[in-house]
């Protein structure tokens, strides 16, 4: 009897090719860091769960996986993987979880990603930490019609080395999540660390006194912490002194976007004028990508007019630190920082 119980708790360990089989509410097969020359083809057609992770393969060929029709998570991460062809993942139905990572895939060569129309069910999908080999300056095309199948899409994560840009579709499809996948759609840009990022920042903020606290407490924990931004705020990044413009027009030229967040006494304070002013310039150089305004707690008719002169092509979003919408406010924010490039 006792045995009995042991039996049907214990989680079942075998191996196979090397890889070990991990029986258990699914089944798993760890080939993490095995010598292979191949995706190995005789496991157990049931498993639900392969680790190739930091294994060399180079180019996954078409129909490797087609044994393993059942798969649900599939980990390909650390592969040295140059090329996926356009059938690799033929027959992976129901697939939900995919990691690509760290490999050295160029995802903007042209058919790159109708890898992902025979994954049409996957729900997490990670492509970050592919551009060790990619001109980091230049652009990295998500075509969104690669995407628009994918309707189960909760986690995409990309590398924004560069400057990724989401192919036009692709903008109208996030609008359209937004509203129909509002509540549960994650969307993941991760920056990695490297010193030969072309900009010292994706983001410079610009604010009034009264924005303070909300600058410093919630919108840099989301854009640095949750999102992945390396963020320019003037009270942390920007030593006070003497020097404090010179500092900021430095920072302001190194920096991809910025976001002005403007209060009801933005302009009472000495920076942010200083702000618009190296904007323009910045602009006119085109140095600077993108520009937001973030009207928090003021309406759109109270922005200031001198910063109306930068208006022609500034996106608003209108922000209420009580407001039931601020989920919406933030998903427009982070669709506007990574779409605008
Ligand atoms: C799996 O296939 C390889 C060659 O393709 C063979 O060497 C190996 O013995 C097979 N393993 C099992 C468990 O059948
Ligand atoms: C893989 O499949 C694609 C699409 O069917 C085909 O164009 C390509 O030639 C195949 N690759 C090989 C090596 O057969
Ligand atoms: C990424 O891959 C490199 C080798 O290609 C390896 O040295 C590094 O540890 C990997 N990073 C992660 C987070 O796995
Ligand atoms: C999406 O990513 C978040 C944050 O890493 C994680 O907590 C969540 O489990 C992921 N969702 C899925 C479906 O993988
Ligand atoms: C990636 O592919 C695109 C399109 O084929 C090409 O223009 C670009 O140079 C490639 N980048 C790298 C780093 O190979
Ligand atoms: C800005 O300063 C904060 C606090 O000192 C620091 O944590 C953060 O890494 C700095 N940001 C950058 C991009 O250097
Ligand atoms: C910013 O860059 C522009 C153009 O490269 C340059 O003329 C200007 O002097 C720079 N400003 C600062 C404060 O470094």
């Amino acid at each position: 009897m006792l045995l009995l119980l042991l039996f049907t708790t214990c989680v079942h360990v075998v191996y196979c090719q090397r890889c070990k089989i991990i029986i258990g509410r699914l089944k798993k097969a760890d080939c993490r860091k095995i010598h292979l020359k191949k995706i190995p083809q005789n496991l157990s057609e049931d498993i639900d769960v392969l680790d190739l992770g930091e294994i060399s393969f180079v180019t996954i060929l078409n129909e490797s996986f087609s044994h393993y029709s059942n798969l649900k998570v599939l980990k390909l991460d650390t592969c040295n993987i140059e090329s996926v062809e356009a059938e690799a993942f033929k027959g992976l139905w129901k697939l939900e979880i995919l990691s690509l990572a760290n490999n050295s895939l160029n995802i903007s060569t042209n058919d790159g990603l109708f890898i992902l129309r025979n994954i049409p069910n996957i729900i997490d999908l990670d492509f970050s930490s592919n551009m060790e080999l990619a001109d980091k300056t230049g652009h990295l095309l998500y075509p969104g019609a690669a995407f628009q199948h994918l309707k189960k899409l909760q986690n995409l994560t990309i590398d924004l080395y560069g400057c990724p840009v989401l192919g036009h579709e692709f903008k109208n499809l996030l609008l359209k999540w937004r509203i129909i996948f509002f509540c549960y759609r994650k969307f993941r840009g991760i920056v990695e660390n490297s010193l030969k990022l072309n900009y010292d920042y994706n983001v410079f903020i610009s604010y009034g006194y009264d924005g303070y606290s909300w600058v410093l407490e919630t919108l840099v924990e989301q854009l640095e912490t949750k999102w992945g931004f390396r963020v320019c705020v003037e009270d942390k990044n920007i030593t006070s002194g003497r020097s404090t413009f010179k500092q900021i027009g430095i920072a302001l030229n190194r920096s991809r976007q910025i976001i002005f967040v403007v209060t009801s006494d933005f302009l009472s304070k000495l920076c942010p004028a200083y702000e618009i002013d190296r904007t323009k310039e910045a602009r006119s150089s085109r140095s600077l990508q993108n520009i937001i305004v973030i009207a928090l707690d003021i309406n759109i008719e109270d922005i200031p007019q001198e910063l109306q002169s930068l208006w022609s092509d500034v996106v608003v979003i209108e922000w209420h630190r009580h407001s039931i919408d601020v989920n919406l406010a933030l998903d427009n924010l982070k669709t506007r920082l990574l779409l605008n490039c």
